[in-house]
């Protein structure tokens, strides 16, 4: 098949979409095209079901209860660890810690493994890529101790040089912290390789894994990884839901990140005991609906032939990428060789901003800016980009409408020279 035709897909888009009851909504009286995935995908009615049941039938608090809700919900609760075992590889459900999204997890690392084993003149290794949450909460980390953050560059496609990897890993480097997929440029990166040669050295690797986990399958055992984190809501679950995965003997020896009830063994106003992993970093009551109904996002990914979705998402991205680059006007930003199906682009002459709002007239819902990426955006020397990001409930003719419209939009708000 070459790059201009639709797919004659094996797998069926038109059944999948029944299952997402907003993408038959309209915006601004058109029917949704939605292209904003990797700021949050839709969610299946399961999905969507699974929290309207859990309040309607069973809501009660977990793990503190001997009566009939408290055990239902409980239940329910403690089944998704083992499904998010299952569904990343982990060796134990003790690896899997339920925290609100991969922001949540990066700041756990980064104050209590970070805090623990950072110091004075250490290095933190991150890349060019990083999103904003794979920054800050290092940077806060190295202001702190007095370490240097140091950064893997990028080349002009939106790969990483990797060829500088082995000077910048050095006898200081105490942890090192890398986006899988990137969510401006769609980049796939080499982590395993980042992780052979991390491991060399005996160092750590922590792994984004924000917008890698609904594109790709993920196996920790195999990856090697030593933390890995996700966000629910960006692979078909709720909002406020996420998970780190940490091997079991890191996490032991890491302090607990937020104090109160649930992470205790035993407390006296003299001291207090920490209980095992994972519950050590799990303070407070935790988002019981949220984690029931990531538990089912799991399932319905599960369910699904993955290789057939991911070839279909793959299939969308290589024709979004050739009918957009034939537009005058349009530049591709982001050209990396293994890319998930995410298409940054930006129009000569023309605010990213004012494309995006063109394209919502249309129904079209595409990210604008910069997307929580600024240094991609200094490095390419661009203010931001217009992002279509796919996953597998999109279509071909969605995306020709996306490709249409971004030509009337060009022909609309180009700037009539004198
Ligand atoms: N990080 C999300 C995005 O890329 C919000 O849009």
């Amino acid at each position: 098949m070459s790059t201009t035709d639709k797919n004659i897909s094996v797998f069926d888009v038109a059944q999948v979409r029944k299952d997402f009851p907003i993408l038959l909504e309209k915006a601004h009286g058109k029917p949704l095209i939605y292209f904003d995935n990797a700021a949050t995908s839709q969610k299946p009615q399961v999905v969507i079901d699974a929290i309207s049941n859990y309040y309607s039938h069973y809501n009660a608090n977990i793990h503190r209860g001997v009566h009939f809700l408290s055990q239902k919900a409980s239940n329910a609760f403690d089944d998704v660890r083992f499904k998010v075992k299952h569904f990343l590889n982990s060796r134990s459900e003790r690896e899997i810690i339920f925290v609100r999204g991969t922001t949540e997890a990066i700041n756990l690392v980064a104050s209590t493994y970070g805090r623990k084993n950072v110091h004075a003149g250490d290095e933190v290794l991150i890349t060019a890529m990083e999103h904003h949450s794979n920054i800050v909460p290092w940077q806060l980390l190295c202001e702190e101790k007095g370490a240097k953050l140091k950064v893997i560059p990028m080349n002009d496609s939106g790969e990483l040089m990797m060829e500088e990897l082995e000077f910048l890993i050095t006898d200081k480097t105490k942890i090192i912290s890398v986006v899988h997929t990137s969510n401006s440029l769609g980049t796939i990166n080499p982590v395993k390789e980042i992780i052979v040669k991390a491991h060399a050295k005996g160092i750590p690797v922590f792994v984004d894994g924000a917008q890698s986990t609904v594109h790709s399958v993920i196996d920790v055992q195999e990856l090697d990884c030593d933390f890995f984190a996700f966000s629910g809501h960006k692979m078909l679950g709720p909002t406020g839901i996420g998970c780190l995965y940490g091997k079991a003997e890191l996490l032991e020896q890491m302090p607990p990140y937020m104090g109160g009830g649930e992470m205790i063994s035993a407390v006296s106003f003299e001291k207090t005991t920490f209980n095992e992993v994972p519950f050590k970093f799990e303070a407070g009551t935790p988002n019981i609906a949220d984690v029931i109904a990531l538990g089912v996002a799991i399932d319905y990914l599960m369910q699904m032939d993955r290789t057939e979705a991911l070839a279909h998402e793959h299939e969308l991205l290589k024709y979004a990428m050739h009918h957009l680059s034939k537009i005058e006007g349009v530049r591709l930003i982001g050209t990396a060789l293994n890319k998930a199906s995410v298409v940054s682009f930006v129009l000569k002459e023309i605010n990213a901003f004012d494309a995006g709002m063109y394209l919502d007239t249309k129904g079209i819902a595409v990210r604008t800016g910069h997307h929580c990426t600024e240094p991609i955006m200094t490095r390419l020397n661009i203010p931001g980009t217009i992002r279509a990001s796919f996953l597998f409930y999109n279509t071909f003719e969605e995306v020709d409408a996306l490709v249409d419209h971004v030509a009337k939009a060009i022909a609309f708000l180009k700037p009539q020279h004198a």
